[in-house]
């Protein structure tokens, strides 16, 4: 199981020294939300930010794109500086389109479900991924509970991905707390995506070790 620090809830006025300290307490990647003010009602992280941060880690960025059009996006920004893209499902009029855009850019693929998306209509595209992002929130804020049957939601998912023989990264990303991890781990998840719960510990590092080991649990 990794952490991965979901940075819309980081000091935003330092970005740069919020990213060293998550290093430091041990998150293995960094995952960035870029929103649009219309597919979600919010604006956030533009990839200005995200080619500024790069020189200050060498881990992963996770691009997660909620914005209406992410195909304009794709074609448009240059350079792209992600390790893996993820889009939301209901914002692509041609998933394989899309796809092959990301991987245009030297990126993973990554899809994101959100709790009202049916996971049988999903499952057309798992063979095309590299990560699956189970929101455990509709997308949009940070700081959000969790809605309660994301385990369950984890669980099926984990079981079509052993179904179909596949090995992409199961994450959760939205609501993730120390209470809720062991659960969340235990129902299949390999990256827990965690903003509020991880920036706005009172010491970050001790709650690494926490949930580290609540996860092993
Ligand atoms: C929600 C975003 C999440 C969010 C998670 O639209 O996709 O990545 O930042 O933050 P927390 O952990 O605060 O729910
Ligand atoms: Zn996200």
């Amino acid at each position: 199981m990794q952490v991965s620090a979901s940075l819309l809830a980081a000091d935003l006025a330092s970005l740069g020294q919020e990213v060293r300290r998550a290093e430091r307490a041990g998150v293995r990647s960094f995952h960035f939300d870029v929103m649009d003010g219309h597919y979600v009602p919010n604006i956030a992280l533009s990839l200005e930010h995200l080619a500024k941060l790069r020189p200050h880690t060498a881990l992963p960025f996770h691009v997660h794109l909620e914005l209406a059009n992410p195909d304009h996006v794709l074609e448009d920004f240059q350079p792209f500086e992600a390790d893996s893209i993820s889009v939301c499902l209901d914002t692509l009029p041609d998933p394989r389109r899309t796809f092959s855009l990301i991987r245009s850019r030297r990126a993973q693929v990554g899809l994101s479900l959100d709790p009202g998306d049916s996971t049988q209509n999903a499952s057309r595209w798992f063979p095309e991924l590299d990560l699956l992002i189970v929101l455990g929130v509709f997308p949009g804020f940070g700081g959000q509970a969790m809605h309660p049957e994301t385990p369950e939601r984890l669980a099926h998912l984990w079981q079509l991905r052993d179904d179909m023989d596949l090995h992409f990264t199961l994450a959760v990303d939205g609501g993730v707390t120390m209470d809720n991890a062991p659960a969340l781990v235990r129902a299949g998840a390999d990256m827990l995506i965690i903003g509020t719960a991880l920036f706005h510990a009172p010491h970050m590092v001790t709650f690494m070790k926490r949930i580290t080991a609540a996860a092993r649990l």
